[in-house]
Formats: C-alpha cells, structure tokens, sequence
C-alpha cells in the first residue's frame, strides 16, 4: 500500500559536550515534530506550526531550501527514484540557530521520511553517513538518529559510531540565549591550528569524560568538560559564556560546557540537585552582561528520531 502521511519526531542534540569537538552528541527528550504528507502541488513546501498547531513565523525556510527537504529529496535521488511531491507541517519546538541540533533534526526527519515513503527497510549506516555528508560533521546527527550518547568519527564518509553506555539517567538544564548564532559563523573564529598542549588537555578531558559516563562516577564532570578547542574561540561572540558555565557549577550542575556550536549553555545535573536553582543561576549570570536567556530541564533522549507512518 503507497504510504501518504508519514510523522517523524526528532530529538534535541547537544554536540562536543565540552572536549569532544565534533565527536560526542547527546540527545535530550525535547522533539520537534514533522509531518510529510503527499500533495499534488507542484512544488514540496514547509510550513512551520507552533505547538498548538497554528501556521507561524520562524527562520526555517518553506522551500527546496528547507533541509528535511532537501535530505528528503536527496534520499530518493541517491536511491535512482523520483520524489514525490510532500507538504512539510513543522511542530518546531528546537530552537533554532542556538547550538540544539535544530538542522539535524530537520536533515534526520527528511531521510527517515524518505525511507518510509520509498517503504525500504532502514539502512543505517547509509542514514548515519549521509545525515553527517549533509550537516558537514558527525556529532549531532547521530545522536538524533540513535539516541542516548553517542560518539562519532568519520573515515573518509564513513561515520564510525558508538553508543557510549551511560550510567544512569542525565538531567540536562539548557539555558538559550536570545540570539542566534550560524553554525558556520561559529566555525569561522576557530583557528586553523592550535598548540600541542590544548590537543593533549584535550585528549585527557574527552577519554576522562567518556569514562565518567561510562562508569557512572561523575566526580570529575566539572574538569572532564572543560576544553581548550573551540569554547576559548566561541566566548568571544557569546557574552556571558563563561560566567554562565561558571554559575551552573556554582549552583550545583556536576558540569557545564557551550552546546554545538553555541550560544545554548547546557549544566548535567545528578539527581539530587534542583533544577530549578541551577537553571536560576544560569539566567542570572546571562543577564549581569544583558543577554536574555530562557531555560529548559531536559532528560536525556533514549531512543532517536521516531516515526510512524500512514
Ligand atoms: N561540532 C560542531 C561545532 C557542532 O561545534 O561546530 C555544531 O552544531
């Protein structure tokens, strides 16, 4: 039977997690949801909805320019087939343009729709491999597409993958400035070297980090997230990073760092920690250099992008 309506709900995605630049990618249970539906129209379109279904204003583009378009297109050009026309309703609850992994939920959405419309049994390697060619780096796809903590690497376009086994349940406080900051801008202040000590900081941070999740003794998060590769760079466009990183820890988090690419600042919380205090904090410290920030408590995201079809 043709397949006609197919909803695809991709998590929130922190990536680096502090030390692991473009690698490490976690999940968070916060979902925007995309509806493809055959239409006859000419031309496949986007409409954005807010949460109680109605058609708003966003920065997401409504054409061929959208990504979970274009992914969507790619798929079936890439599979030799012709893609149908698709109407894309847009429940968009990642912000966008913050460092949450918005585009890579749309990339996800449009793939995962693709094989569905097309009524072929995921490949996921082919899915991993093609979400990181389009988004240009590994890190957030995968873990939209698997879930939980992954780690990622490519060889050639190859993404090698691990889900790394987390102890326990991580509560995320994301705090979100106001402003958006473009992934490539974010690219663009990051030097084209950097001195063998910064690497070896590195290396040490990301190996501890895994661990710590791994094993589940989280006393060293605080240092395990630290990093001297990209955040050093990034504060520079995002005023109140630091301090932000700095509150959260002094409230409590186990750990802080710059999600993606910026400006989102994200704090990993045990159990026992209030949310609502480090979250406080976090905003507190934002607003001392006049940056508006509102924030979220997000569980980790188990399961990725999901989907049903009709
Ligand atoms: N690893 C990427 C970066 C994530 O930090 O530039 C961007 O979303």
């Amino acid at each position: 039977m043709p397949v006609d309506k197919v909803v695809v709900r991709p998590p929130a995605t922190s990536a680096n997690m502090g030390p692991g630049f473009d690698s490490l990618g976690f999940a968070m249970e916060l979902r925007d949801e995309l509806t493809f539906e055959r239409t006859g129209d000419a031309e496949s379109m986007a409409i954005t909805l807010d949460p109680d279904g109605k058609p708003c204003e966003s920065m997401i583009p409504t054409g061929s320019d959208n990504l979970a378009i274009r992914a969507f297109a790619t798929a079936f050009d890439e599979a030799g087939q012709q893609a149908p026309r698709v109407r894309v309703s847009i429940v968009n609850r990642i912000p966008v343009a913050r460092g949450l992994g918005s585009s890579a939920a749309a990339i996800v959405a449009g793939l995962v729709a693709a094989d569905a419309f097309m009524g072929i049994e995921p490949d996921l390697q082919r899915r991993l491999n093609r979400a990181a060619r389009i988004e240009g780096h590994p890190d957030n796809t995968a873990a939209c597409i698997l879930g939980g903590v992954t780690a990622s690497s490519l060889v050639g376009a190859r993404v090698l993958w691990a889900k790394v086994p987390v102890r326990g349940n991580l509560l995320a406080v994301v705090a979100v400035p106001d402003f958006p900051v473009p992934t490539r801008a974010a690219r663009n202040v990051l030097p084209g070297n950097v001195p063998y000590s910064d690497a070896v900081f590195n290396v040490g941070r990301v190996a501890l980090l895994v661990a710590s999740l791994a094993s589940g003794d989280y006393a060293n998060l605080r240092y395990a997230m630290d990093d001297r590769l990209h955040q050093p760079y990034r504060s520079a466009i995002v005023p109140g990073m630091v301090n932000a990183m700095r509150a959260a820890c002094d409230a409590g988090a186990m750990g802080s760092y710059m999600s993606g690419a910026g400006p989102s600042i994200l704090a990993l919380l045990s159990g026992d920690t209030q949310p609502e205090i480090v979250a406080a904090a976090m905003e507190e410290a934002f607003a001392r250099v006049r940056v508006n920030a509102v924030t979220m408590v997000l569980p980790m995201a188990m399961s990725g992008a999901e989907c049903e079809v009709s």
